[in-house]
């Protein structure tokens, strides 16, 4: 049997630009006015609430435009009026994206299984002005998730953005390192991050649109030593990125992952402690002989879920103060 979505809430289809509430079969309703739109808009006509810019012969690429690339107006970096989930929203990275995208206009759900750590930043973000709403719930445990999504869908009405940044890792030689560790370490950062992928995708598909980033690390783009689960695991997140990103592409859903370097964040700042001479040799090797703070992810993060990047789906975008360019 076709999947049906099962969300009781009415959703609203944010397309990039324009709202679009039909379907048909399985081509998005933005895809159906891309496929049946001929020809396209007169020179200067605007869709996305943005000045329209035309080259000279313009006109020839026609039939290749799609409605949500016509605006290169303000809004392009905006995520006014859109809905976020953010997994591991108590964390140091998690929480600077929530506020990242608080000032760029969205709705924050804050998803972590620290529940004392999701009423703190909720909290925070509401003392700033923003609308937050807290998410208890450990992204392994498939009905907490569905339920979870299911009521930011009630609460909110429409799904736009999931930022999957629930993970962890625990360095250790492998020869010793035993397999629930290993299995720990990937039942979180890829089977969870899996479920809230799937589970969300089912709404946005239905909706015909949506953005999911997924923050996978340098750790899944080169080998380094002391580290092999984490290290797999984000190898496979940059894998699980690409996968759905080709399946989902017709479909108005575009999935990104962000691979930052080292962060400075409280639990990095903990392993520099107990390993510094690794640590030290870890920022060595970053080109820009530092480590990033978490609110460097955010701008990349905001692009990612933004109409600036319309275009982006299966990208795997590293910010990382150089470290993959060597
Ligand atoms: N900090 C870095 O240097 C760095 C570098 C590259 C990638 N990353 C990745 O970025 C993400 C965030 O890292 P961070 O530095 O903010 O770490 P963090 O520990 O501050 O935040 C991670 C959050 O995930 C939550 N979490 C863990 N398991 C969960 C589960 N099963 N269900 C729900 N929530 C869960 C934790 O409670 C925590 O709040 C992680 O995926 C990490 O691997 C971090």
């Amino acid at each position: 049997m076709p999947w049906r979505c099962r969300f009781s809430a009415p959703l609203t289809v944010y397309a990039g630009v324009t709202q679009h509430k039909a379907r048909s079969g399985s081509v998005s309703a933005v895809e159906l006015e891309y496929r049946n739109r001929t020809p396209f808009p007169p020179r200067g006509t605007n869709v996305g609430g943005g000045p329209v810019t035309h080259d000279e012969g313009d006109e020839d690429m026609a039939h290749d435009r799609h409605p949500a690339a016509t605006s290169v107006g303000p809004d392009l970096f905006r995520l006014d009026g859109r809905t976020a989930i953010i997994t591991g929203g108590a964390g140091a990275l998690g929480s600077a994206i929530a506020r990242g995208f608080i000032a760029a206009g969205a709705r924050v759900a804050i998803a972590d299984r620290d529940a004392a750590g999701v009423e703190a930043t909720v909290s925070r973000l509401a003392l700033a002005g923003g609308e937050a709403l807290a998410l208890p719930v450990d992204v392994t445990n498939e009905a907490a998730v569905e339920q979870q999504i299911g009521a930011t869908l009630d609460r909110w009405g429409r799904l736009d953005i999931l930022i999957n940044a629930a993970g962890f890792g625990s360095r250790g030689a492998a020869v010793d390192y035993d397999r629930e560790r290993f299995q720990a370490i990937f039942e979180v950062n890829v089977t969870g991050m899996f479920l809230c992928c799937r589970i969300a995708g089912r709404a946005m598909i239905e909706a015909g649109s949506g953005a999911i980033v997924n923050i996978a690390s340098i750790a899944g783009l080169i080998g380094y030593s002391g580290n092999p689960a984490y290290i797999a695991s984000k190898g496979a997140v940059v894998q699980l990125t690409r996968a759905l990103a080709v399946e989902w592409a017709t479909t108005g859903v575009r999935v990104n992952a962000i691979a930052p370097g080292v962060i400075q964040a409280p639990g990095v700042a903990a392993q520099v402690a107990r390993e510094p001479a690794f640590y030290d040799a870890f920022r060595a090797k970053h080109p820009m002989d530092r480590f990033g703070t978490p609110e460097e992810i955010v701008g990349p993060m905001i692009f990612l879920c933004a109409p600036a990047a319309s275009f982006v789906t299966g990208h795997i975008l590293a910010v990382d103060g150089g470290y993959v360019a060597q």
